[in-house]
């Protein structure tokens, strides 16, 4: 997807350099062609090979209408976890059917929009959940179809805040037998609401397929067990999201890689209990968008602390990515216009907000830089525009899709009068 030319970088056909003067900076470019490639991956290596499978792309990764509107023409489902997410997808035309919606703390009215909406289905994070969904579907007449998100009880290897599968999480029940038994037994009695099986997800940015086996062979343990307690015969699975992707060093892997071990066991749990294969559903959210976009800002002051380190500022940072200051991530720069040039020494690039954690790339190995230049730092599709904020007032930067040489805008710049919309001085200030 990326190419140098005439010593300029080029992503998806565009020189992101032209990309920066015509949008400006910073700007995230997202590449459709990188999309659809791992929409076709997915197809290919798992919906292919398991009927009645599922992707969801957890759009907590990128939500916007116009990423909605590529999930629904790829023909996937999308996973919300807000009545915002939820809404966007909606107003992309997202047919509600194929609206899957997560969350550990859904409020009233989210529920209400889901339900009245009629999504596809809602992963059951508690007890309160289901009474709640329970009583908006026999109000409406209405009926749910459901899972019950567990937290298996495994730990993943990758930063402790986007683990999610140990037993102490604020996600799922937790698979003691007098919660999830009796939970379950509710749900199966629940007139409004079909109980069709369970999910998990253990963390995110994951390389290794053993805490995805553990997790499905705790969750098979489930299905033997109520099958066997109350008859239940479960008929879907939601195996969550998590696969890893490259940032710098790290060694991609294919989806079969964590799918198809998991999916052996499946099968043969499945087989040996005589019931009916399994719906099985995930939902990447990183390893769809994350390497299929990257960042653009201009070099702006650049400051050399005699014997320490060299800082190199950018017109962005923790606004628009805040991934290096809240997990330590690690993420790959190239100047953009000088894509040719060999390293010339060792920076640090930071943004421009009013705190020292505001490093983009801790001992960067660059060109030498000049205020003017175009950085573009790699990987940074998913939780980037979605995690941004207007710290410092700074506003969120534009969105452009591009794709064989041709570019759209799919996110304007917040402007100035943007920030202040909702603020109004209360009329007692104005005497
Ligand atoms: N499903 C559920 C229920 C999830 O909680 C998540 C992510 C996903 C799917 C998608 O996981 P993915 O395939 O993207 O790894 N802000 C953090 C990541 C938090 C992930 C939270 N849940 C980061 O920037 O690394």
């Amino acid at each position: 997807m990326m190419e140098t030319k005439n010593g300029r970088l080029f992503f998806d056909g565009c020189d992101v350099t032209e990309l920066a003067k015509k949008y400006g900076t910073p700007l995230y470019v997202y590449s459709q062609t990188a999309i659809e490639r791992r929409f076709d991956e997915l197809r290919r290596d798992f919906l292919d090979r398991w009927p009645g499978s599922r992707v969801a792309y957890a759009a907590k990764a990128f939500c916007t209408t116009g990423m909605c509107r590529l999930v629904e023409r790829a023909g996937m489902c999308v996973d919300v976890v807000s009545g915002g997410e939820l809404y966007t997808a909606l107003a992309a035309g997202f047919p509600p059917e194929r609206i899957e919606f997560n969350g550990n703390n859904k409020l009233p009215g989210e529920l209400e929009l889901a339900v009245d909406r009629g999504v596809g289905r809602i992963i059951v994070d508690g007890a309160h959940e289901l009474e709640a969904i329970e009583a908006l579907c026999a109000a409406r007449g209405k009926r749910m179809k459901v899972l019950y998100r567990v937290t298996p009880g495994v730990k993943a290897d990758s930063h402790d805040y986007i683990v999610t599968g140990k037993k102490d999480s604020k996600f799922g029940f937790p698979l003691d037998e007098d919660v999830i038994y009796p939970a379950v037994e509710r749900a199966v009695a629940a007139p409004h609401v079909d109980f069709l099986g369970f999910h998990f997800h253990i963390g995110s940015q994951l390389f290794d397929a053993s805490p995805y086996l553990q997790a499905v062979e705790a969750v098979l343990e489930l299905v033997r067990q109520v099958r066997d307690r109350f008859g239940v015969r479960v008929s879907e699975l939601n195996l969550g999201g998590g696969f890893g992707i490259t940032y710098t060093t790290e060694e991609r892997r294919p989806y079969r890689y964590y799918l198809d071990p998991m999916l052996e066991r499946i099968a043969a749990c499945f087989d040996a209990l005589e019931l009916p294969r399994p719906a099985v559903v995930i939902e990447p959210g990183r390893s769809i968008v994350g390497d299929a976009a990257l960042s653009l800002y201009t070099v702006g002051a650049i400051k050399e602390i005699a014997g320490v380190r060299k800082y190199v500022a950018v017109d962005g940072g923790m606004t628009d990515n805040i991934r290096p200051a809240l997990y330590q991530a690690v993420y790959r720069g190239i100047l953009a216009n000088k894509a040719d040039a060999a390293p010339a020494e060792t920076v640090t690039v930071c943004g421009k907000c009013c705190e020292s954690g505001d490093i983009l790339l801790r001992d960067a190995a660059l060109p030498a830089a000049e205020s003017g230049d175009i950085l573009a730092v790699l990987s940074t599709g998913a939780y980037g525009y979605s995690m941004a904020s207007n710290y410092n007032s700074n506003p969120i930067p534009a969105v452009v899709l591009v794709k064989d040489g041709r570019d759209e805008l799919m996110v304007r710049r917040q402007s100035y009068e943007d920030l202040i919309r909702n603020q109004i001085i209360p009329a007692s200030l104005n005497s």
